[in-house]
């Protein structure tokens, strides 16, 4: 999936994006069929345990990246750009998107609208396409109010329309709505050109995005409203985990089909 690809895909077909931040899991996201993996910051939450994004840095970031590209064949990988990676300045910015490129990401993502336009008119002037994340933004909200909805007034809502077109004017091929009042997702959605992907903001934007350990019931610690179970993963982990624990103890594991032996004759001599 190339950057054409997804933006053609407006008002064709929805976009389907998850969050991926290894190998194997990415292999398995990729054969399923997801449009766009994203190499998102929750892995600072969701991976490494922290209780929010700021801590992430670009060590981390590009890691996770080439693990994940390593994996998809198919999916375009968008790599997020962690706190303070784009804010000192645009050739700090530009130096630390060069690097999610080159550890294998399609494109990077960074959070902001009006104030941040300068730095993404830079990295896409150097060559590299750039997701916009406007509403919930989860590296500064930490910061100052917290985990709130988006939009809830008709202030706030022309702040956020207006903001989705300076980002588009800048040149982002597709904007994350993070937990948007759903009304103001579907005006932003109807007023660009380039594909809204949501997160918490309604069935109106042109695609979706789940951070995976939550769809998939495997990070516990918060469960937005906005987050579908398609599986309860940490219960089969646990059944699993506790299965093999038993079969230790009680000596039942490993069966004869896990183990290895001498050829008879090589044992034979062994013996004597
Ligand atoms: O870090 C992330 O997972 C994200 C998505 C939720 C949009 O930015
Ligand atoms: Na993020």
């Amino acid at each position: 999936m190339s950057v054409n690809d997804i933006v053609a895909m407006k008002g064709m077909e929805k976009i389907s994006v998850l969050t991926a931040y290894d190998y194997s899991t990415s292999l398995i996201c990729d054969r399923a069929g997801v449009d766009v993996l994203l190499v998102g910051d929750s892995a600072g939450m969701v991976v490494l345990g922290y209780p929010n994004t700021v801590p992430v840095g670009m060590p981390e970031m590009t890691m996770f990246c080439g693990a994940v590209a390593r994996g998809a064949k198919r999916a375009m990988i968008v790599g997020d750009m962690p706190f303070g990676s784009y804010q000192p300045s645009a050739s700090v910015a530009v130096e630390n998107a060069v690097q999610l490129i080159k550890a294998g990401c399609d494109a990077v993502k960074l959070e902001g609208g009006s104030e941040i336009i300068g730095t993404i008119k830079a990295i896409v002037d150097a060559g590299i396409p750039v997701m916009g994340h406007i509403g919930l933004k989860p590296q500064t909200s930490s910061l100052w109010e917290g985990y709130r909805l988006q939009g809830r007034t008709k202030v706030s809502a022309m702040k956020l329309v207006q903001d989705a077109k300076a980002l588009e004017k800048a040149g982002v091929f597709s904007i994350v709505l993070e937990m948007v009042a759903s009304e103001v997702a579907d005006e932003i959605t109807k007023s660009v050109t380039v594909p809204t992907i949501g997160i918490g903001s309604g069935v109106g934007c042109d695609g979706q995005v789940l951070v995976l350990h939550d769809m998939l019931g495997i990070y516990e610690d918060i469960k937005p409203k906005f987050v579908k179970r398609y599986s309860e993963l940490s219960k089969s982990i646990f059944d699993a985990v506790a299965s093999y624990t038993r079969e230790v103890k009680e000596g039942k594991f490993p069966e004869g089909s896990n183990t290895f032996h001498m050829s008879p004759e090589e044992l034979d001599r062994f013996r004597k």
